[in-house]
This record gives C-alpha cells, structure tokens and sequence, in this order.
C-alpha cells in the first residue's frame, strides 16, 4: 500500500519559523486621517498571529494594505527576504497572500464547487466539472474539512462551512499567509470550534495566518503570537502563553486599568476565587474611559480656559 502522493503532512510541512512576512515603519493616510503610523509586523511560515484592537484601530487597512486594495505610504514590505510592494490584488495574490474577508462572498445559489471556482474555472472556455470536483475535494481534505457533498449550494450550509469553503477557495492560489478577518465574528460555539480547527490545520500545513477577531478566548486558543493595534500604531506584541487576556485588553484599551480589565480578571478561570462576589471595597468605579475612549470630541472640549482650572479662579479676583 503506498501513501498518498499529495497531502501528506510529513513531506508538505515546510520549514515552520522561516520568516515569510516582514512590514517594517508602514503608514498609510486618508487625507488627514493617519490610519496606519510606523507598523510592524512579522509572520513565520506556521504561524498564527492575531492581530487585535478596537475599532478605528487601523486592522482593516493593514489587511487592504497586505491585499493590495491600498497602497502603503511609506515603509517596506518584505516577502521570504525580499523587499516588495503591494499595489494591486494581483501583486498580492502573485506573492502568495490570500485575504478572506468578513463577508466571506459566496454566491448563495452556487453549490460548493461553483463557489471555489468563481471566475477562475480550471478552463473558462469548457469547463472541467471533474478536476474541478476533485481539486475541490483536495482542498477541502487539507483542512481536514466536514462538508458532506460539495454539489450542494452554499445556501444550506451552517457559518462554519461557509468559512470552510470560503477558506479552501483561499488556498486555490497555493498562497503562503492567508489572512482572516473575523472568522468566527457571526458563528456559535460549535461552528467557532470547527472554524478554529481549520485555523490549526492551515498551520499545521505551514501557512503562516492572519487573524484578526475580538474574540480573546479564540484569540489565546489558537494563535501563537499577538499583535496589538491601538489608533493607527503598534501596541504591543504579546506571545501566547505568556499573557493574560487582560494584559491583551490593556494593550487594545491604552489603559492598565480599567472597567474592561476589571471585569475580565474577575471572569478570568485562571483566578481561582472567582466563586466568591466581587468584593465590595474594589475600586470599581474607577474611570475607564481616561484614556481609551479618547476621541477628537473630547480632545476639542477640552481647549482653551476649560483645560485651564487657573484662568476660572484669576477671573474671580
Ligand atoms: N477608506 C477610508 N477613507 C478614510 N478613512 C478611512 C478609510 N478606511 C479607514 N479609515 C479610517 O482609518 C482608521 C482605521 O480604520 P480601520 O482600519 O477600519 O480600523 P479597524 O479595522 O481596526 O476598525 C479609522 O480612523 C477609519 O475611520
Ligand atoms: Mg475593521
């Protein structure tokens, strides 16, 4: 009996920790608005970065800038060593970096096989159904992927599969770094679990990955390293296993303590006395919002005598 020529992970796993993505001091504008200033970040090739912050924080244009869709300012990208730019989804998509966004666009009425060939059909000219349905199982065999026929249409599909699918549609370009956007945003439990599997077998096969989510429990599941973004900058890199959630919220709010980093070592499992009620004397009531819920309302408000308490009192006398 002899193995299977493809897909085996033995001799398909590269050499896990070579550095395949390297942003080095990349800003991008919008007129005024600085929605990336100065950003790193480096991903291995069986890596799992998550790329985390709150909104406004600047992770969607970091993707766009990664896919193509928005050309950087300044700064270098580097691609296995190489300096490189990204100025189209092409350029993207020729150096192997996939994004699959939130919205996952599939065609509801399409079954799965139509779905992964959407505009790329093996030959557009006479379609191939056979390699087509082949080539599709193949895909969805690397993520060790549960859909049960693939001539059914994306309608009746649950969350997870869809991500599933519009994963695997993903990898049809062999890329190297595959970027999620939120792939568990809309899902439950069960579907989240399945979604996150996906994400380790994506890794396991040696694709370094990109995820970004709001989910901290996802984020400390399966990502091997953290990337924090906070008003357009880096705000920290953090190794799993070596950080609490509320260090990762503290790193996104700007703040060491406040109501959110409260509330989550309250709830934190790790803490052992989490049965007995919030004692009464914390400190809860301290302000949260000193720092993290900055925005230019407040930083107008605060001009003039109204940030001068000494102007008020000097008009008295
Ligand atoms: N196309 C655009 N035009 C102008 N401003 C934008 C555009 N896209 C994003 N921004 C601004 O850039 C900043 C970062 O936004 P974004 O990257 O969407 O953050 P996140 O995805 O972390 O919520 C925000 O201030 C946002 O308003
Ligand atoms: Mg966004």
């Amino acid at each position: 009996m002899t193995a299977p020529a493809t897909d085996s992970p033995t001799t398909q796993r590269p050499k896990v920790g070579t550095e395949l993505l390297a942003l080095r001091g990349v800003t991008k504008h919008f007129g005024a608005v600085a929605a990336l200033t100065g950003i790193d970040l480096t991903v291995h090739a069986g890596e799992v970065v998550a790329l985390v912050g709150d909104n406004g924080a600047g992770k969607s244009t970091l993707v766009k800038v990664l896919a193509g869709v928005h050309a950087a300012d300044s700064g270098t990208i580097s691609f296995e060593g190489q300096d490189v730019r990204i100025h189209s989804p092409a350029d993207a998509q020729d150096l192997g970096i996939a994004t699959v966004y939130q919205d996952l666009a599939l065609c509801e009425n399409l079954n799965v096989v139509e779905n992964l060939f959407l505009g790329q059909e093996l030959r557009p000219a006479r379609l191939d159904d056979v390699s087509m349905e082949v080539k599709a199982w193949e895909l969805l065999r690397q993520l060790s992927a549960k859909i049960p026929t693939v001539r059914i249409p994306v309608a009746s599909l649950s969350g997870g599969q869809r991500q599933t699918v519009a994963i695997a549609r993903s990898l049809l370009g062999a890329p190297k770094i595959i970027i999620l956007d939120e792939p568990t945003a809309a899902l439950g439990v069960a579907q989240t679990a399945e979604v996150l599997n996906l994400v380790e077998r994506l890794r396991e096969n040696g694709h370094g990955v990109i995820m970004i989510s709001h989910n901290m429990a996802d984020v400390l599941a399966v990502a091997d390293t953290v990337a924090v973004l906070r008003l357009g900058r880096n705000n920290g890199f953090f190794t799993v296993g070596d950080v609490s959630i509320e260090q990762i919220i503290a790193a996104i709010t700007g703040a060491t303590d406040n109501a959110v980093t409260q509330r989550a070592s309250r709830r934190d499992p790790a803490t052992p006395e989490t049965e007995a009620p919030p004692d009464a004397t914390t400190d809860s009531t301290r302000d949260a919002t000193t720092d993290a819920g900055e925005s230019d309302d407040t930083a107008s408000a605060r001009d003039d005598s109204s940030s001068n308490p000494t102007a008020l009192t000097s008009e008295k006398e």
